[in-house]
C-alpha cells in the first residue's frame, strides 16, 4: 500500500512541476513514506531522518540551499507531535489519509522564511481518492487501491488506529482508475487494501457490492493481461469469491491469505475471526476451484502466551498447506494495541527460535514448489531489467521472480519461458 501511496504522491508532485532526483543533494524536497507496523519499521524513519538532516545541512552549507523534509503515512498518525519533538528539522508531517493536501501545506511552507513545523493527522470526512489527481501505469505491473483502513482489530495490529475505519471507493471510480492504468502501458493490476475481501463499494446505481462483482467488472477491462487482490482475511473469503479463481482466467492462480498462527487458543487472543480448521476448509475450496492455486501467509510467532504447543500448530498448518511463499515476523509489541498489555510476554530468545525455526519450514517449501517448475513452460511478465547486459526480470503467475537473457525489447511484455533452473528466492529460464 505504501508503494501505491508514494507512486500516487510522485504523481502529485509531478503535477506541481517538480521531477524526481537520483541523489538527496540534488532534492529541494525529501519525503518520507512511513510504517508503523513493527517497531523495526518504525524506528528505521528516525535513523533515516537523521541522515537526511546531515546532507541537508551539508547542502546549505556548499549551496546555500535550503531543504524540504517531510513525513507521511502511518508513523506519523501514530505519533503525532511526537515526530517533531524527536527530529525538530522536520517541516511537515502528514498522516496516511492527508497526503493529498501536500500541495497546499508547501505553499504554506515558504523555503524562504522561518516557518512552525506543520502536522496533520486528521481523519477527513471526505476522502482523498477525490482530490488526487489521475494517475497513470506504475508500469506493466500497477497497484490499484481499492479498500483503505480496517474494522478487525486484531489485537497486536495498528492499522485500524493508524488508516482508520474500513472505507471501499466506490466501483466506477475503481474501474476509471483501472481503464486509465491498462490504457497507460499496464498488463498487470494488484487490487490493494488493508482487507481487500471486505470490499463493500457502490456501484454506479448506489447499490453495495462485493470483491467478486468487482473483480468480475475489472476482467472485462480490454487489454488488462492479468489481476491479483492483496490482502485477503480468511473470514471474508466468500463463497463467489472463491469461485472467481475457477471463473476469471485472468486471475492468478496465487493468494496471500494470512493466517497469522496456526493455535485456536492464539488465534482467539489476536480476535481473529477464523480457527485453523475453517482456514483449512478455505484453503481446500480453493483448492477446488482452482487445483493449481498457490498460496502465501503471513506469520506471527512469539504472541503473548504462546507456548511450545501453539507453536507446533503452526508448524502443523504450515505442513498441511505447503505455501510456496510467505512472510513471517516475530510479535512486535505495538503501544496502544490490546496484545502489548497482555500478561505472559515471550522472551526475545525464544521469538528468534521459532521464527528461525519456522523460516527454515517455509524455505523449504518454498525451494521445493521452485524445484518443481524446472522444465515447465509459464506466460512471465517482464518489467524490469536485470543486473546483467541483456538479462530481463520478470513475475511468473505466483509471483516468483524469473530472469532470462532476451531482447531488451521484450520489456514489459509477457512471453512464453521454459523455466531451467530454481533457487529458493529466483528462477531462470529460457524463451521458447
Ligand atoms: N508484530 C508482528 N507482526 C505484525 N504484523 C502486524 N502487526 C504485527 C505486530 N505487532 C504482521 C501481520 C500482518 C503483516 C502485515 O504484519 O502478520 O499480516
Ligand atoms: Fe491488522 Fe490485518 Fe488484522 Fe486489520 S485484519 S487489524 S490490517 S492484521
Amino acid at each position: 500500500m505504501n508503494v501505491y501511496d508514494s507512486s500516487r504522491i510522485a504523481d502529485m508532485l509531478k503535477n506541481e512541476g517538480y521531477e524526481e532526483t537520483l541523489k538527496q543533494a540534488d532534492a529541494d524536497i525529501v519525503l518520507f513514506n512511513t510504517c508503523h507496523i513493527r517497531e523495526k519499521a518504525a524506528e528505521k524513519l528516525f535513523s533515516d531522518l537523521g541522515r537526511a538532516h546531515l546532507i541537508e545541512l551539508e547542502r546549505l552549507e556548499q549551496t546555500g540551499k535550503k531543504t524540504i523534509i517531510g513525513v507521511v503515512g502511518c508513523v506519523v498518525q501514530a505519533e503525532d507531535n511526537q515526530i517533531i519533538k524527536r527530529a525538530p528539522f522536520v517541516d511537515f508531517a502528514l498522516g496516511p489519509l492527508m497526503y493529498h493536501t501536500i500541495p497546499e501545506v508547501l505553499k504554506k511552507i515558504s523555503l524562504e522564511k522561518e516557518h512552525e513545523s506543520y502536522v496533520n493527522t486528521d481523519f477527513p470526512a471526505v476522502s482523498k481518492f477525490d482530490f488526487l489527481p489521475e494517475n497513470k501505469a506504475q508500469g506493466a505491473c500497477s497497484y490499484l487501491a481499492i479498500q483503505e483502513g480496517c474494522d478487525n482489530f486484531c489485537t497486536y495490529c495498528v492499522v485500524p488506529y493508524t488508516r482508520g475505519a474500513e472505507y471501499s471507493r466506490p466501483v466506477a471510480e475503481v474501474l476509471k482508475e483501472a481503464r486509465r492504468l491498462v490504457d497507460t502501458g499496464t498488463l498487470e493490476i494488484n487490487l490493494l487494501g488493508q482487507n481487500v475481501n471486505s470490499y463493500h463499494g457502490e456501484d454506479e446505481n448506489g447499490k453495495e457490492r462485493n470483491l467478486a462483482y468487482l473483480l468480475n467488472r475489472v476482467a472485462e477491462i480490454d487489454g488488462l493481461k492479468r489481476i491479483r487482490y492483496t490482502t485477503s482475511y480468511p473470514a471474508d473469503m466468500t463463497d463467489d469469491l472463491i469461485e472467481c479463481h475457477k471463473n476469471i482466467d485472468i486471475l492468478m492462480p496465487y493468494l496471500h491469505l494470512p493466517i497469522q498462527s496456526g493455535s485456536d487458543k492464539i488465534l482467539k487472543a489476536m480476535n481473529r475471526r477464523h480457527n485453523s480448521s475453517d482456514y483449512l476448509r478455505i484453503v481446500e475450496k480453493l483448492k477446488k476451484a482452482n487445483p493449481n492455486i498457490g498460496m502465501s501467509s503471513d506469520f506471527i510467532v512469539g504472541f503473548p502466551g504462546e507456548t511450545d504447543a501453539d507453536f507446533q500448530a503452526t508448524l502443523d498448518v504450515v505442513n498441511e498447506v505447503k505455501y510456496i511463499q510467505a512472510f513471517s515476523f516475530k510479535y512486535s509489541r505495538r503501544p496502544g494495541t490490546p496484545a502489548a498489555v497482555m500478561d505472559n510476554q515471550v522472551e526475545e530468545k525464544v521469538k528468534k527460535q521459532r521464527l528461525d525455526i519456522l523460516q527454515n519450514l517455509l524455505f523449504s517449501y518454498q525451494d521445493k514448489f521452485n524445484q518443481s517448475c524446472i522444465g515447465k513452460v509459464m506466460p512471465v511478465l517482464f518489467d524490469q531489467k536485470g543486473r546483467h547486459k541483456g538479462q530481463l526480470i520478470g513475475r511468473t503467475p505466483y509471483m516468483q521472480n524469473l530472469h532470462i537473457k532476451t531482447d531488451s525489447a521484450n520489456i514489459n511484455k509477457i512471453i512464453n519461458v521454459e523455466v531451467t533452473d530454481a533457487t529458493t528466492n529466483s528462477l531462470g529460464g529460457k524463451e521458447i
